[in-house]
């Protein structure tokens, strides 16, 4: 009569017998590396680098676009294409919006100053993407980001938005220029005045 294997007689096999005792500790090595990694979500959360270093508040959108009108207008030297060039004083509050599909205005910055950036949109999410460098930042409607910044390069650098949000989303570029006032207050003593 033929036998039929049922789930309460054990199967062929080794499975059942103990663990060697190097599986066991690479198990524990696993293990332990596990709750390595899973007491890192709380604690990086807390202590990484990558958080927001200022404050944050609701915003209405229209009130930001006003204080950043107010802001060009106190502060604006000159323009490119249509954009205004705004250069606030070191230590001071600075805007930049988002929207469909600009950022406004270009901010002229003095290399080693902090400033709190206020960052907001007004129409949908955008991605502030400092280029060439890693610095991302998702930019809500109804929320004022104020990042403390610090421009540690001189240059002239790009805005990409790194966040689709539109047909016009990939001519989303802004500006924003860093000078070194050490080096231009040296070339100017140099000779050119
Ligand atoms: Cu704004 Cu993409």
């Amino acid at each position: 009569m033929e036998r039929y294997h049922t789930g309460i007689e054990s199967p062929r096999g080794v499975w059942w017998r103990p663990a060697h005792r190097t599986e066991k500790i690479w198990v524990s090595v696993a293990f332990a590396w596990c709750m390595v990694l899973f007491a890192m979500m709380p604690i990086w959360h807390l202590k990484g680098g990558q958080n927001p270093s200022g404050i944050r508040h609701r915003v209405d959108p229209r009130a930001f676009q006003d204080r950043v009108e107010e802001f060009i207008a106190t502060y604006k030297v000159g323009e490119d294409r249509g954009f205004p060039i705004v250069e606030p004083p070191p230590g001071s509050d600075i805007y930049l919006l988002g929207r469909m599909w600009s950022w406004t205005p270009i901010l002229k910055l003095r290399k080693g100053a902090t400033y709190t950036l206020h960052l907001s949109s007004l129409d949908v999410n955008h991605g502030f993407n400092l280029h060439p460098f890693n610095v991302n930042f998702q930019v809500v409607p109804g929320y004022d980001y104020g990042l403390r910044v610090t421009p540690t390069e001189a240059g002239d650098f790009r805005i990409v938005c790194n966040e689709f949000c539109g047909i016009g989303h990939h001519l989303m570029l802004g500006r924003v220029i860093v000078v070194d006032e050490d080096a231009a207050v040296a070339a100017r003593t140099g000779g050119e005045r």
